[in-house]
């Protein structure tokens, strides 16, 4: 068997073999396959992509590159993944919720690259949040209280650590088996029996359209039925920013206000859909009484208090919940204002993102700092009527940037058009249960 072999067939558009792809996903973790022939791969593997069996025989492989765990919390244990978008999250609502109402979360995330950082570094803008948990702690943290967040350990899953690098570099990130591959082996590594998956589809998501977003949302539950866990797939919105904040602690204030129940209506509902599924797959109940949990859980306070409880076992300060002052501040604000009379008819989540990195709120660079105090902060949305002059968000940072160009730049991200050409997409498109 060679590598030169292998990349020749799926050139060709030929299947490769169970023990082909076992070893080429050994050989590049490993080393002896180079990074010039893993792209030549991964490229054939964009244009001619993969067979079912193909892509569950790439998980598994990529699985079993590092550790796979099961955590012994004595209960189910659901995970729930986002295929990522501007303003998602959704992870510091859907959880604390689940947790709430019965269900184990032992929740491992990665910090990444990105528009803002990932949910650790989010959790971690709370003064003294650790997500440096050792895996006992982590464990033992689930059993009390349903739930933890703690950062990956450097031995789970190497091989998309390197082959995600990789596709990030050589224009290869936006192929279905490869995404599925690349999260699905992360979920199975982690020992979720259930997950629920947040599928994004629009301008901000790598799924452009709800096509695309359901050939990925049924290769990854098939996977994971495969796998023998309960895999659900929610088809989400992100034609624009999901609620009105992106940034770190500014999401997280917007998370502790979506859980006092004070959610704008797009985060509410996805957030609700989310945790609802969670709870299905932990066999909580129907459909219907899922939903109506998840919603008693926020109403009541208790899915608030669970955030309390966690942010307090996690070495954070949980008065946070009660005074956003609690949070560092950010040292310069803008306010951005109307420039015409209009109805706000799109808010471009590549923009919005753009100007969320340049404020200092994510990574451009695996070495770079991020700043929590970062971000924006929209006072209008999609289908608003504005006047010129209404104030439409606000700017915030602590880095050294350019915030006079920033703020100009700002106004790009919005479009105007009139009432008719408001968009009227649903925020929760698609249900794909697994099993
Ligand atoms: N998220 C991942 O973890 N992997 C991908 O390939 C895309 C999104």
């Amino acid at each position: 068997m060679t590598i030169y072999e292998i990349i020749t067939k799926k050139k060709h558009n030929v299947e490769l073999s169970t023990e082909e792809i076992n070893w080429v996903v050994a050989g590049f973790t490993s080393g002896s396959i180079p990074d010039y022939q893993m792209s030549a791969l991964l490229m054939a593997v964009c244009f001619c992509s993969l067979s079912d069996r193909e892509t569950v025989d790439l998980t598994m492989a990529m699985a079993r590159s590092g550790d796979m765990i099961k955590p012994e919390t004595g209960g189910f244990n659901v995970d729930k993944h986002s295929t990522g978008g501007v303003g998602d999250k959704t992870t510091l609502i859907v959880a604390p919720i689940a947790a709430a109402c019965g269900v184990f979360v032992p929740k491992m995330s990665g910090r990444g690259l990105g528009h803002t950082g990932g949910t650790i570094d989010k959790l971690e803008s709370i003064p003294g949040f650790s997500t440096e948990l050792p895996y006992e702690k982590f464990i033992e943290n689930v059993r009390k209280i349903g739930l933890a967040v703690a950062g990956q350990t450097g031995s789970l899953v190497p091989a998309d650590k390197k082959i995600y690098a990789l596709r990030n570099a050589t224009a290869t990130v936006d192929s279905i088996p490869l995404i599925c591959s690349s999260i699905m082996s992360k979920k199975l590594a982690t020992g979720a029996d259930g997950i629920v998956l947040d599928v994004k589809v629009g301008d901000g998501a790598f799924m452009k359209n709800t096509a695309d977003a359901e050939k990925l949302a049924e290769a990854m539950v098939r996977v994971g039925r495969l796998a023998g866990r309960k895999c659900t797939a929610v088809l989400t919105n992100m034609e624009k920013p999901l609620g009105r904040a992106v940034g770190n602690s500014l999401e997280v204030i917007e998370a502790i206000e979506a859980l006092k129940g004070n959610a704008p209506d797009d985060l509410r509902e996805v957030s609700l859909a989310l945790a609802a599924e969670m709870l299905f797959t932990a066999g909580k109940g129907t459909s219907e009484e899922c939903f109506a949990m998840s919603e008693k859980a926020v109403s009541s306070g208790a899915a608030l208090e669970k955030l309390r409880e966690m942010i307090m076992l996690q070495g954070g300060d949980p008065a946070v919940i009660d005074d956003y002052g609690l949070f560092a501040q950010a040292e310069h604000t803008k306010e951005i204002f109307a420039a015409e009379d209009g109805f706000i008819t799109g808010i471009s989540c590549e923009a919005t993102g753009m100007i969320s990195l340049r404020l200092g709120a994510g990574r451009q660079t695996k070495e770079s700092e991020i700043d929590p105090t970062a971000g924006i902060v929209f006072d209008k949305t999609v289908g608003d009527k504005v006047r010129k002059g209404d104030r439409l968000a606000v700017l915030y940072t602590s880095s050294d940037c350019d915030f006079e160009e920033i703020s100009k730049d700002f106004g790009k991200v919005f479009s105007y058009g009139t009432k008719e050409n408001c968009p009227k997409e649903k925020n929760v498109i698609k249900i794909i249960k697994g099993y």
